[in-house]
């Protein structure tokens, strides 16, 4: 009996010993976390004035809690005054490339506590009826932040409409230039798996790959298949020099930021001019998905949808080579343009 007893206490003490050692450790890791995402520093340059933009000790709850909630309209005038929210204009646009990697490079500059992310693709510039409902639209289209903050939104048409260059230097002659890129090959077949994909879920048969980058009559790259046209990067960033220098843009390795995004987010920090905290415990790598994911906090982490990351279909590869040797003098003059060399084939 007695036996029967001191077990029972000892099980007892073991669970409880278990219990307050898990608090402690769930605390500390906690209070460190929230210590590297309170930036105390100012954000310089553009983004506000110098020694002035002490960053809310509020934000991290902020961005979590509270925004949710005045996203889905659940807030009061109120409450949007008193914590002296406003919705305002990008100060940073990913203008794209369409599947270099937009989803995950806006989602991780969202880790940073002075970045506030438009989740929707917003499709002012690109899309004539929506330019036509005005700047306002567009600012109301924008989350609510801190002044201090900067908000940025992603569309990744921008990069290849026309019109979008002079659109966007009217809004703002200084906005800074985000463009995510990954080796044109692969990425004309991520563009292709993608189309691929919603022509299947809608039971519709569609072509392989190699009858739309190959021009049946010449066997040459067949320049009018848009995923083809998407890659020539240079070709794109040509129309936007006529309106923004050189300075005004920055070059991510959407290859680099698949396979160790950090150094490519602390690069993306540092063009913001913003102070660096997105630290190696914002990111952890995933197995089941392949990918980097998201961690907030000690509660809070995400993947990006199944959707980021599909299987691409087996491609030629003599059709591979061909296209490599056809993107390399483009990719050249990329490198030389932008002054990033990305060794691609
Ligand atoms: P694939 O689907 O070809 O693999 P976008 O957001 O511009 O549409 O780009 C989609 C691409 O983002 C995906 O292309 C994927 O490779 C890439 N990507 C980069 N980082 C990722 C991440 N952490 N999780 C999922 N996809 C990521």
């Amino acid at each position: 009996m007695l036996f029967k007893q001191q077990a029972w206490l000892r099980q007892k003490l073991l669970v409880l010993g278990s219990l307050a050692i898990g608090s402690l450790l769930y605390l500390v890791a906690r209070v460190g976390s929230l210590d590297r995402l309170q930036p105390i520093c100012p954000i310089e340059g553009r983004f506000g004035a110098r020694g002035q933009a002490e960053f809310p000790l509020r934000a991290l709850q902020f961005k979590r809690g509270l925004l949710h909630e005045f996203r889905k309209g659940n807030s009061s005038k109120e409450q949007v005054r008193l914590h002296d929210l406003v919705q305002q204009l990008p100060k940073a646009i990913i203008i794209g490339v369409r599947k270099g990697g937009t989803r995950a490079l806006l989602e991780m500059l969202n880790l940073h506590p002075a970045v506030v992310k438009a989740s929707q693709e917003i499709h002012f510039f690109d899309n004539d009826e929506n330019y036509a409902k005005g700047i306002e639209w567009y600012r109301k289209k924008m989350p609510f932040s801190y002044p201090q903050q900067i908000t940025i939104e992603k569309s990744p048409a921008y990069f290849i409409t026309e019109e979008v260059p002079e659109r966007i230097y009217k809004m703002n002659s200084s906005i800074k230039l985000l463009i995510i890129v990954r080796e044109p090959t692969t990425r004309a077949i991520s563009d292709y798996t993608q189309v691929l994909e919603g022509k299947e879920r809608k039971n519709k048969t569609y072509y392989k790959f190699e009858k739309l980058a190959i021009d049946p009559n010449t066997c040459e790259v067949n320049t009018k298949y848009k995923a083809v046209r998407t890659s020539i990067y240079t070709k794109h960033l040509e129309r936007w020099l006529k309106y923004f220098p050189i300075e005004q843009f920055h070059i991510v390795d959407g290859d680099r930021l698949i396979m160790e995004p950090l150094p490519e987010l602390q690069l993306v920090e540092k063009f913001l001019n913003l102070p660096p905290r997105i630290s190696q415990y914002n990111l952890y790598f995933n197995a089941t998905r392949g990918f980097y994911c998201l961690r907030f906090n000690i509660i809070f982490n995400k993947c990006l949808a199944g959707s980021k990351g599909r299987i691409h279909p087996e491609v030629d590869p003599s059709v591979i080579t061909k296209l490599r040797k056809f993107f390399h003098p483009f990719n050249q003059k990329f490198y030389q343009i932008t002054g990033r060399t990305l060794n691609w084939p």
